[in-house]
């Protein structure tokens, strides 16, 4: 039997601990996690170029034990006239409430990817993870020539085959239970919505190359479930929302903790681009018009005023609560602890 992925980048578990934008990933998160045997991961998606540069070195200076980054694959969008003046009128009675100014354009809607890209490389992580699209030939031939390792994200079939046929190194594949975003660019949203377990099956018996599984993968049971799967390593995000280490919110931690299963749902009202997270007000009452949402990162930019001053205001009503249909099985712990329990967790399943 060949060695599986996580036994050949050498770590002491299959522990992937997965980018999640929004303030989760600080230096001290991604180097416990690596120092203890899995694979730490910074969320690179919404930083400068110089903040890349910045936090990897802040990482390193924690330790020298490898690690990842992750980016979106994105463009600077040119949205409408239209559906730019809708989205500013059903964000106003938000921002009234919140005592804020009216909406505004902003300048610019996201980070430069290209240049987002270069700072990756430079850096030179271990490896570097691609959600919401698929890089070109040429961005993956200079990740591969700096020594970089390649993961795709796939929500669907053909997303995987498309990785793999580019050459990357690994997919990982989003189950429907999966926190944050979905990164579906080929097809529907709402049709690359498989449980994780039947996704990783699927693309495991497909793709030539190893897959990686994402979605509701709470404590080690799961990661057997998932490795029985197909799968050749588990990566986790819920499950590291609550550590110590980790850099949400006090406000959402509590959220977190008292969260129960089926809290969660998707929306695209944040964004413009459909994410799981604890279903709040803001979510219920902007449903029937989130269809309506220019596309991320349109809308993304135009609602951070609004979740930056409910943060600050304690609203929880109107934050993006990013969390993944396992909540309520997140446990409160310092990574070095958590890491520990899904070990044995993980062993014992195979008794
Ligand atoms: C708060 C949060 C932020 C996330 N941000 C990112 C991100 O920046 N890039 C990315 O590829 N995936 C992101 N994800 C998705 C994860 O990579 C992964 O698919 C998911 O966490 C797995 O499901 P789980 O949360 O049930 O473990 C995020 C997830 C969460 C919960």
């Amino acid at each position: 039997m060949s060695t599986a992925l996580w036994q050949r980048w050498h770590l002491k578990l299959p522990v992937i601990q997965a980018p999640m934008a929004g303030g989760a990933t600080t230096p001290q998160l991604i180097s416990a996690v690596s120092g203890g045997g899995g694979l730490g991961f910074l969320a690179g998606a919404l930083l400068s170029p110089e903040q890349i540069r910045q936090e990897a070195a802040a990482i390193r200076a924690l330790g020298s034990r490898p690690f990842g980054i992750n980016l979106f694959v994105q463009q600077e969008p040119m949205p409408g006239k239209a559906e730019l003046e809708l989205a500013l009128q059903l964000l106003a009675p938000w921002h009234a409430e919140l005592g804020l100014a009216p909406p505004v354009v902003p300048e610019r809607f996201c980070q430069p990817f290209e240049r987002q890209l270069q700072a990756l490389i430079e850096v030179k992580p271990f490896v570097a993870s691609f959600a919401f699209g698929i890089l070109d030939r040429e961005q993956l031939r200079a990740l591969k020539q700096a020594g970089i390792s390649v993961i795709g994200t796939a929500t669907n079939l053909a997303e995987g085959l498309a990785w793999a046929e580019l050459g990357a190194d690994a997919v990982c594949a989003q189950g429907r239970e999966a926190g944050g975003h979905r990164g579906t660019f080929i097809g529907e949203p709402q049709q690359s919505l498989r449980p994780m377990l039947s996704l990783v099956y699927e693309l495991a018996q497909n793709l030539p190359v190893p897959v990686i599984a994402a979605g509701g993968i709470m404590n080690g049971a799961d990661m057997a479930a998932a490795m029985r799967h197909g799968a050749q390593a588990c990566q986790l995000g819920t499950a590291f929302l609550r550590c110590a280490e980790s850099g949400i919110s006090p406000l959402w931690k509590q959220a977190l903790a008292e969260a129960k299963p089926g809290d969660t749902s998707l929306t695209r009202a944040f964004s413009g681009r459909y994410a799981r997270g604890l279903a709040n007000r803001y979510m219920r009452e902007m449903e029937p018009w989130q269809e309506r949402l220019p596309a991320y990162p349109v809308t993304n930019a135009l609602t951070g005023p609004l979740r930056a001053a409910a943060a600050k205001a304690e609203r929880v009503e109107l934050m993006s609560l990013w969390a993944g249909e396992g909540v309520a099985d997140a446990r409160e712990l310092p990574v070095s602890q958590l890491l520990a329990q899904l070990q044995s967790e993980w062993q014992a399943a195979y008794r």
